[in-house]
């Protein structure tokens, strides 16, 4: 089996390829990966000596690229994606570039080597917000209503995966989860961001009325669904994943605090996010009955693990979080206040 992992080097798609690589040893792994600011090799430092590793540095927007790194792949599982929805307020291009033509790409190329399995880790932001207070919860058959830059570039790139299904017959499953967090998270994701900030003594800021929820998932958790969907799933087929938790901005400040014995000082109310979603919820019975996919690992000891991680991973966060990130997050942090 060869598999082509796009955005191996992203916190998401790392994980899932030290997951493949401990799961099948004997599967060559073609890590593809531009390298942008959230994408980081030391990730995968633990298998970068694994015999059937390859590692490509490569751009999902550059056909030649693609093609070269396609051949003779048997299953692609596109991680490759500008996730950052504040991000996408300030600039939606690269978002479009990145997650609507790469991914138009990708299909492409799948097209033409025939691959077996086109797997296309999508989002639960596609389906849009829910009223923080109701109980519904989106599933498999809900209908799109992407509203930040981010979440309508993924739905475009979910619609031209479909489409690639019903019009070429290519061999697709699309998965859509809700958010991830866990151990190499980039320090501009909510959780990320105020543990860092918490163990550097700097204020966390919470958007708006810092009650707009969240369910969060470990990422390990979302490695093993996928893997899952990739060998029992069934063609054509969406499945949503979920952590079934539900937890807002204010109780993520609450939880890192206490953990760090940080005081609450630190809690910074800034403006709010423009179009900020309130609550994204997904019911993840279908992969719970048709691939027998539960979580293991609850909210509390997720964030257990996650903050002892960052606690003994000083350098490589600080690193991360210097340079070019540094510049972002100060203009974002303006902008907020
Ligand atoms: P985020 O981690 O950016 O993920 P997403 O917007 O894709 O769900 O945000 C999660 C929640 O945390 C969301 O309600 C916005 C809020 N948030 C803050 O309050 N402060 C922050 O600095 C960030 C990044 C997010």
């Amino acid at each position: 089996m060869r598999i082509m992992v796009t955005g191996g080097a992203g916190f998401m798609g790392s994980d899932f390829v030290r997951y493949l690589a401990k799961e099948h040893p004997d599967w060559e792994i073609i890590n593809f990966d531009v390298l942008t600011y959230a994408g980081d090799l030391s990730r995968l430092n633990e298998i970068a000596s694994h015999p059937t590793y390859h590692f490509i540095k490569g751009d999902i927007t550059d056909p030649e690229a693609v093609d070269r790194a396609m051949e003779g792949v048997d299953m692609v599982v596109h991680f490759a994606a500008e996730t950052h929805v504040d991000r996408s307020i300030m600039d939606a291009s690269v978002f479009v570039r990145t997650n609507v033509l790469g991914t138009h790409i990708l299909l492409e190329a799948a097209r033409k080597h025939t691959v077996k399995r086109f797997h296309h880790v999508s989002t639960d932001e596609v389906y849009g917000e829910l009223d923080l207070e109701a109980n519904e919860k989106f599933n498999e058959e809900s209908p799109y209503r992407p509203r930040s830059p981010y979440a309508a570039s993924k739905a475009a790139s979910d619609h031209l995966v479909y489409a690639y299904h019903t019009t070429y017959g290519l061999p697709v499953t699309i998965s859509h989860s809700v958010n991830n967090y866990g151990v190499y998270h980039f320090p501009e994701k909510i959780i990320p961001l105020f543990i860092t900030n918490a163990l550097e003594d700097k204020p966390m800021p919470i958007y708006g009325d810092g009650l707009s929820a969240r369910d969060y998932l470990y990422v390990s958790d979302h490695s093993r669904a996928i893997h899952l969907i990739l060998t029992k799933g069934r063609i054509g087929e969406a499945y949503c994943i979920a952590g079934n938790n539900k937890t807002n901005g204010i109780q993520v400040a609450d939880v890192i605090l206490a953990a760090t014995n940080k005081p609450a000082t630190l809690k910074r109310f800034v403006k709010d996010r423009p179009g900020h979603d309130r609550r994204y919820a997904l019911d993840a019975s279908k992969i719970e009955r048709e691939l027998g996919f539960r979580p293991q690992v609850n909210f509390e000891e997720g964030i257990k693990r996650t903050i002892d991680w960052y606690r003994n991973n000083v350098e490589w966060w600080k690193r991360v979080k210097s340079g070019e990130y540094q510049k972002y997050y100060e203009r974002q942090y303006q902008l907020t206040k």
